[in-house]
């Protein structure tokens, strides 16, 4: 078994193992953003139009409160496989705030105030509420920059929210 080190272009985290994850384990982007870490050149340093100023800092507050929300439900929601879920949900959420607190050069993301539900249907049906905005709000902000590498983001992100939303929807069926 040979390991190495892989680099996920999305986050600019650094995972070890035989091969590339299906998924970023820290952003949820997918394999295909994944470089052996040696090869792998990522940026956080662009030059920000108000538009995509704009759309980063909401961007921020979206996955603030989102992250927040999730692990909320982590510990409330009556369901022990709902509690895993959520947990999971909330690290990759407060890892996306980590791209845009450094993309606005941010010291810290600010702080999240979020309630959430007992009952397990309404904190997945939420999380549903939650990723149709934050799809459609990303496919927006794509196509609103000129920027390759904000878009690069925006897109993967797109992905990641998408990969979320099957995960409510699986269970809420
Ligand atoms: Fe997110
Ligand atoms: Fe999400």
């Amino acid at each position: 078994m040979m390991v190495k080190l892989w680099r996920c272009m999305i986050c600019g985290d650094a995972y070890i193992g035989e091969d590339i994850p299906t998924n970023c384990p820290f952003c949820g982007a997918h394999q295909a953003f994944f470089k052996e870490a040696k090869d792998a050149v990522v940026t956080f340093d662009v030059s920000l139009t108000d538009k995509d100023r704009a759309n980063a800092e909401h961007a921020i507050e979206v996955e603030v409160s989102n992250a927040t929300f999730y692990f909320c439900a982590a510990e409330k929601t009556d369901d022990a496989e709902g509690k895993m879920l959520f947990k999971a949900l909330g690290k990759i959420e407060a890892e996306h705030a980590a791209i845009w607190r450094k993309v606005l050069r941010l010291d810290k993301a600010p702080a999240g105030n979020e309630t959430c539900h007992v009952q397990n249907v309404n904190n997945l049906n939420e999380s549903h509420e939650r990723e149709t905005k934050a799809i459609a709000f990303y496919k927006k902000a794509a196509e609103e920059s000129d920027h390759d590498r904000l878009k690069q983001i925006f897109k993967a992100l797109v992905e990641v929210e998408t990969d979320h939303l099957h995960l409510s929807e699986a269970r809420l069926k």
